[in-house]
């Protein structure tokens, strides 16, 4: 049965993306099979961009060929372009995200284009993705408020929704780039975007730097938003957006929807095995509220 809401682990793309240790394809390979085994439905295993823009992503070719043998679940690679697209589908990817941009700082930072010129790309890539059988996700960078333009126009959101919607993308997703969104102003975005195209294909991406991100979550879900990524252990960060931070932690979106009684086929036990692993991996804290107290837990039994 599919689960009430639907997460995405974005930890091995995301959460690896900025940090100072770089991992081998194995340990990386590790981190997507400790996600899926905690039942995760969809989980971002890394990125075709230029090895001089995001070093930490090299080897997503080899990522992939290992996890060649799963099939019940989705895995989900970033592209920033159509170059991208082409190294994802020559590995074999068959689900990707593609990135738009609410502000013309971040598309030019980002990927060196107008926000227009990214979503003309992406028009393009929809168009291959169509007749490949690829699984697309648009996201938009920068959704709600970006480091150098300050708050983005909901209108224009609007517009690329209503835009990309139509043109059948699998999933449109608002990004909280920079963790600066507060749960009013997500509800107000959210709102009229459920309204208008139902919640089937909208989902969200929230990072935690001002520790707003579960509260996103929540104000969202009320939106009636089902699907969220999120990052295991609170790993995460843009390299290319200032004051960019961890993404909101999957353990503890996972916990905070159990506990509101809504499925999400996710077993926290085995999710804070991950999240160790993660923080084994990386050898960085977690940004994750739920882990102590789920330890906490685990020894009292
Ligand atoms: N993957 C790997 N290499 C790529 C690529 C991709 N998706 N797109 C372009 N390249 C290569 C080109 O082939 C070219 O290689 P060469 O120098 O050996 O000829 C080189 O990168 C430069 O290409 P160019 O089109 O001039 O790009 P650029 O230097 O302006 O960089 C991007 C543009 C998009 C490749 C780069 O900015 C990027 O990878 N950004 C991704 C940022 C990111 O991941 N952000 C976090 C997630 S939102
Ligand atoms: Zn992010």
């Amino acid at each position: 049965m599919k689960p009430a809401v639907t997460i995405r682990d974005v930890g091995p793309r995301d959460g690896l993306q900025n940090q100072p240790r770089l991992l081998e394809s194995a340990a990386r390979v590790r981190l997507v099979r400790a996600l899926l085994e905690a039942g995760l439905q969809d989980v971002e295993a890394g990125a075709f961009v230029s090895p001089r823009a995001v070093p930490a992503m090299v080897g997503t070719d080899e990522v992939l060929a290992k996890l060649a043998d799963v099939d019940d679940a989705v895995l989900t690679v970033l592209v920033p372009n159509l170059r991208g697209y082409e190294l994802a589908r020559e590995a074999g990817a068959r689900s990707v995200c593609m990135v738009l941009y609410g502000s013309e700082r971040m598309a030019e930072a980002n990927v060196r284009m107008s926000r227009e010129q990214a979503a003309a790309a992406t028009e393009a890539l929809l168009e291959r993705a169509r007749t490949d059988g690829v699984r697309v996700t648009a996201t938009v960078a920068v959704a709600f408020e970006c480091p150098w333009e300050g708050k983005t126009d909901p209108g224009y959101v609007a517009a690329l929704a209503e835009r990309f919607v139509d043109l059948g993308v699998d999933e449109f997703c608002l990004a909280d780039t920079i963790g600066a969104a507060d749960p009013r102003q997500v509800a107000s975005v959210l709102r009229p975007l459920v309204e208008s195209h139902g919640a089937d294909r909208l989902g969200c991406h929230f990072h935690d730097t001002r520790a707003m991100g579960l509260a996103n979550v929540y104000a969202a879900l009320e939106a009636g938003v089902r699907r969220f990524d999120a990052a295991i252990g609170g790993l995460g960060g843009c390299p290319f957006a200032p004051g960019a931070s961890g993404n909101v932690a999957t353990e503890d979106v996972v916990m905070m929807l159990q506990q509101m009684g809504m499925d999400t086929g996710i077993d926290l036990e085995a999710l804070l095995r991950a999240s160790e692993l993660a923080t084994e991996l990386t050898g960085t804290a977690p940004g994750g509220r739920a882990r102590p107290w789920l330890l906490a837990q685990r020894a009292e039994l």
